[in-house]
C-alpha cells in the first residue's frame, strides 16, 4: 500500500488532540510487543542538516520516548530513523551509503523498522529511488507532515507494506507536541518554517514550502516555558529571520519579537539563526545594541563577494551594500563577532569574481566562515545554467579561500586572548575532565573542570587561542 494524503486545514489544537490518541495506541502496541519479548524496546535516531532539522528530531524523539521506546546509539535497534538533508549532494550521498549498512542489519533481525524523513524526501526522484532500489525501508515522510509521526507510526507497525507519505506543503503550525530536548540548559526555538527567496543554487524552498511565521504569542509561550524549565539561553530558528512576522495576520517585525523575549524570567542569551543580509533592519541593530540578553553575534551569510553573481545567486544585495551593512553592524556594536557561509564554484564564477570574495573576506574579519563547494541541486535555476565551473577550477579555489578564511579567523578570534570571559558550559569534551563551553560570540573553550559546571554560567580566563577555540582556566573564585 502506498499511502499519498493531500495537504488538509484541521485546526492545530483538534491536530494536537487527534495524534495524541495516537501516541496511545502506539503506548499499547509497545507495551504489548516488549511484553513478549521480554526486553525494552529501542530506536536509534540520526540528525542530518542544519538546527532545523535538529529541532524537528527533538519532536521525533519525544514522541518515541513517549510511545516506550527508548533511545541508543547503536543502529543495532528496533527502530532505526535518520531525518535527512538534501542541501548539498554530499548529504544525499551519506544517506544512500548508510541505507546498503542498514539492510544488511535487517537481515540479522527481520523485524527492525526503518524510517527516513526530512527534506531529502521532499524530492520526488528520491522517493522513486527508495521505492525501487530500498523496498526494506518502513516508512517515507517528508518535511510537512512531521506533526503525524505518532499516526504514521502507528500505522507502519500495522502494515507489511512500505509507507509512504509526502506532502506538497501545508499551511498548518501544530503546536504542543511532545520533544525530547537535546540539552537542559539550551534550546532551538522555531520562529518560522520555509523560504520564499528562493537564491538560485539552493533546494531548501522546494523541500520546506513556503514561509510561515509562527505567532509570537505562541513563540513567547515557548520560551517562557522553557526557562521556567531551567533553559538560559534560546536559538531563534528560521531560514531567514529577518523577514520574520511579515505574513502574518498582525504583522510583527523581527525586532519587535526580541523585545517581547528580553524580559522573560531566566533566560540569559538570545541567539538567533539564519539572517539573511537583504532584510537585516536597522531597527535590528538598535535592538541588538541595547539589549542585555541577545549574544553580540551575527551569522551572515555571504555565499559570494562578487556583485555579478550575488545577481545571478538572487540574493538581492551587492558587494557594497553588503559591506556597508557590516560597517553599520560594527558601528553599533563593536564587539560583535560575524560569521558567514560562503559558496565557491557557483556557474559562471570567473577567477575576478573569486578575488571579490577573498576581498569581502579580508574586509569583514569573520570569526569563522563555512566554505562549501557549489553543488548542483535538481530543478534549482542554477543546475540548468550552462556555465558550471571544472571541479579541479572550484576545488583549487576553495583551498585557497580555506587558507584565507583560516588565518583571518585565527586573527580575529585571538583578540579575546589574555581575557576574562563569562562561558556557559555545555558539556565534557572527548577528553575527560576537560569541559567545554561558549562565549557570548559564540567561540568554545576547553578548561578544566568538573561535571557540577554543566549548563552554568562561569568566568574563564583564555589563556591561548588555537583558531577556532580557546583554552582556557577558571577563575579561582568559581
Ligand atoms: N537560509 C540560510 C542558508 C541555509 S543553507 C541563508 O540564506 O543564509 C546553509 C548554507 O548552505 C547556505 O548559506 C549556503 O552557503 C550553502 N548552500 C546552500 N545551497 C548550496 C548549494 N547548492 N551548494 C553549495 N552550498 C550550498
Ligand atoms: Fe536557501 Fe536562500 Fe532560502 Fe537561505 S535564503 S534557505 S540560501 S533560498
Ligand atoms: Fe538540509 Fe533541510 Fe536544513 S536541506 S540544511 S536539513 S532545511
Amino acid at each position: 500500500m502506498t499511502k499519498e494524503s493531500q495537504k488538509t486545514n484541521t485546526m492545530t489544537a483538534e491536530e494536537t488532540a487527534r495524534q495524541n490518541s495516537f501516541i496511545e495506541l502506539a503506548k499499547t502496541l509497545t507495551a504489548q510487543k516488549s511484553n513478549t519479548l521480554g526486553r525494552p524496546l529501542t530506536y536509534c535516531l540520526t540528525t542530518f542538516g542544519c538546527q532545523m532539522n535538529e529541532k524537528q528530531s527533538e519532536v521525533v524523539a519525544g514522541i518515541m520516548d513517549e510511545i516506550g521506546y527508548h533511545r541508543q546509539d547503536n543502529e543495532e535497534a528496533d527502530v532505526v530513523i535518520y531525518n535527512t538533508c538534501t542541501v548539498r549532494e554530499n548529504a544525499n550521498l551519506k544517506v544512500y551509503g548508510r541505507l546498503g549498512h542498514l539492510h544488511s542489519l535487517k537481515d540479522k533481525n527481520p523485524d527492525m523498522k526503518i524510517i527516513l524523513f526530512g527534506c531529502m524526501m521532499q524530492e520526488p526522484h528520491v522517493v522513486e529511488k527508495i521505492k525501487k532500489t530500498y523496498p526494506f525501508v518502513n516508512l517515507v515522510f517528508g518535511t510537512h507532515n512531521i506533526f503525524k509521526f505518532a499516526e504514521l507510526f502507528y500505522d507502519m507497525q500495522q502494515s507489511e507494506q512500505q509507507i509512504v507519505d509526502i506532502w506538497e506543503g501545508t499551511d498548518q503550525i501544530v503546536e504542543d507536541l511532545p520533544t525530547e530536548r537535546n540539552y537542559t540548559f539550551k534550546s532551538g526555538v522555531n520562529i518560522m518554517f520555509g523560504c520564499n527567496n528562493f537564491c538560485s543554487y539552493c533546494i531548501v524552498p522546494y523541500v520546506r514550502g513556503r514561509e510561515r511565521s509562527r505567532e509570537p504569542e505562541a513563540i513567547v509561550k515557548e520560551v517562557k516555558r522553557l526557562a521556567a524549565d531551567g533553559v538560559s539561553e534560546v536559538m531563534l530558528l528560521g531560514q531567514n529571520v529577518n523577514s520574520y512576522g511579515k505574513t502574518l495576520e498582525n504583522p510583527v517585525t523581527f525586532a519587535q519579537l526580541l523585545e517581547m523575549l528580553e524580559d522573560i524570567e531566566g533566560l540569559k542569551r538570545i541567539r538567533f539563526m539564519t539572517s539573511h543580509p537583504k532584510d537585516l533592519s536597522d531597527e535590528l541593530i538598535a535592538t541588538m545594541a541595547k539589549s542585555k540578553k541577545i549574544c553580540h553575534h551575527l551569522h551572515l551569510p555571504l555565499q559570494s563577494g562578487s556583485s555579478r553573481i550575488l545577481k545571478v545567486m538572487n540574493r538581492r544585495y551587492d558587494k557594497e551594500k553588503y559591506l556597508d551593512l557590516v560597517d553599520r553592524i560594527r558601528t553599533a556594536i563593536p564587539d560583535i563577532s560575524l560569521t558567514t557561509d560562503i559558496i565557491v564554484g557557483f556557474p559562471g564564477e570567473t577567477e575576478e569574481d573569486f578575488q571579490e570574495t577573498l576581498d569581502v573576506v579580508a574586509k569583514c574579519g569573520y570569526d569563522t566562515a563555512f566554505t562549501f563547494l557549489y553543488s548542483k541541486r535538481s530543478d534549482t535555476p542554477a543546475a540548468a545554467m550552462e556555465n558550471q565551473v571544472p571541479q579541479d577550477v572550484a576545488k583549487e579555489r576553495f583551498n585557497r579561500l580555506l587558507a584565507l578564511v583560516q588565518q583571518e579567523g585565527r586573527r580575529r578570534s585571538s583578540r579575546f586572548e589574555g581575557s576574562v570571559q563569562e562561558v556557559l558550559v555545555e558539556e565534557e569534551s572527548k577528553e575527560k575532565g576537560i569541559f567545554t563551553g561558549r562565549t557570548e560570540y559564540n567561540l568554545l573553550v576547553h578548561f578544566p573542570g568538573n561535571e557540577s559546571l554543566l549548563g552554568k554560567y562561569v568566568r574563564v580566563h583564555l589563556d591561548e587561542c588555537r583558531g577556532f577555540y580557546y583554552l582556557g582556566t577558571l577563575e579561582e573564585n568559581e
